[in-house]
């Protein structure tokens, strides 16, 4: 049985529904990551876990155990917000000890817990500063660890990189994993970053407008999308307009451009036109004639690991991604193929559905 069970929570203001029917289940020690744009209900779900919003509807049980109507400070759960939210008058070790200040503690205990917690975000050194004399980053790891110092059975998320400059915020991803595996906390983390939820999580839920859209592991939802809403949230995609001939189990015959392709299709697609969604890494730019499509380079832009293509076609403009392992012997303007295995795309509903 799962640690975190959310069963069909939902959550009205007024009569606005801003988390509608939730249902997961979350295994102890897993990292699952809550993916949508702004304002689709991620962090209202976070508050519902963590006490701090009463579901409209629905049940939160952890390790067994209904929390739904139990008080914020009785959920043993550890938070990090967006905001880090540290008490500025207070040291770094003084906002870790403050977790621990409600709870039950000898001032020996305390003080082993809070050195404990500063010494896996790597701040034993830092202690007696306060936040103003920390970078965005070590702020944001005295965050973590207030969370952290109250052994929480939960630690819960929401956006807590987003302050923090590219190449911090890679570092601190990196970190955050490495402690949360050591740690075996089960994790929710809230964002509406794609590549950070796909390199930290075991699962992603992907939501939008209150529901949960998909869920699954990163390379099972980058890979087979369950719509166009989820194809395009995470990473770039292509979609090409075709007629569908035939469906056969996962398979369909589509036709477009004069020809037809056999390919994967998700069940569901049941109109007479569709997309076929293609990722930008898994096209292959060739001769001028020799392509699935044709089209002219319009723009060529060098991201150091790969180019970026971007090509007019009669199907409207294409994406393509080229891994940087010699310099490219295409320029703008000059006429191109457009490649790619049959496998490689996935055709979708023309709807979100
Ligand atoms: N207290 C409230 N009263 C009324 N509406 C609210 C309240 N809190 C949130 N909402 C609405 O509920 C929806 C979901 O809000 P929520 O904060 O959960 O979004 P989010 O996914 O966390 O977005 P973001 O990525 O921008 O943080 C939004 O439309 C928001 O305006
Ligand atoms: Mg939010």
């Amino acid at each position: 049985m799962s640690f975190l069970n959310l069963q069909e929570i939902s959550k009205s203001f007024g009569g606005f529904v801003a988390v509608d029917q939730f249902n997961l289940e979350v295994d102890k020690g897993e990292f699952v990551s809550l993916l949508g744009p702004s304002g689709c209900g991620k962090t209202t779900t976070l508050q519902m876990i963590a006490g701090f919003l009463d579901p409209s509807h629905g049940q939160i049980m952890v390790g067994g155990e209904d929390l739904t109507a139990r008080p914020a400070n009785q959920r043993n759960i550890g938070i990090v917000f967006q905001s880090y939210a540290l008490f500025p008058h207070l040291t770094a070790a003084q906002n870790v000890a403050f977790g621990l200040e409600m709870r039950k503690a000898t001032q020996g205990e305390r003080q082993e817990k809070i050195d404990r917690a500063l010494d896996l975000v790597h701040l034993s050194a830092f202690r007696d500063r306060y936040p103003k004399q920390l970078s965005g980053g070590q702020q944001q790891r005295v965050a973590l660890a207030r969370a952290i110092v109250i052994e929480p059975t939960i630690l819960l998320l929401d956006e807590p990189m987003s302050n923090l400059d590219a190449k911090l915020r890679e570092d601190m991803q990196l970190e955050l994993r490495s402690i949360q595996e050591k740690l075996g906390i089960t994790t929710i983390l809230v964002t509406h970053d794609q590549n950070e939820a796909m390199a930290l999580s075991d699962r992603i839920a992907v939501m939008n407008e209150g529901r949960i859209v998909q869920v699954g592991k990163p390379h099972e939802i980058y890979e087979d999308p369950a719509n166009v809403f989820v194809s395009s949230f995470l990473g770039k995609n292509n979609l090409l307009a075709v007629e569908v001939e035939d469906i056969s189990g996962s398979k369909a015959s589509v036709r477009f451009n004069g020809q037809s392709l056999t390919v994967p299709c998700r069940e569901g697609v049941t109109n007479k036109e569709a997309w076929l969604s293609i990722r930008p890494e898994k096209v292959q730019l060739t001769d001028k004639g020799s392509g699935l499509l044709e089209g002219q380079i319009k723009t060529r832009v060098f991201f150091g690991n790969h180019w970026l293509y971007q090509i007019e076609t009669a199907s409207g403009e294409f994406l393509v991604y080229s891994q940087n392992t010699a310099v490219p012997n295409t320029a703008p303007r000059d006429a191109v193929g457009l490649n790619w295995q049959a496998d490689d795309a996935r055709l979708l509903n023309m709807d979100a559905s």
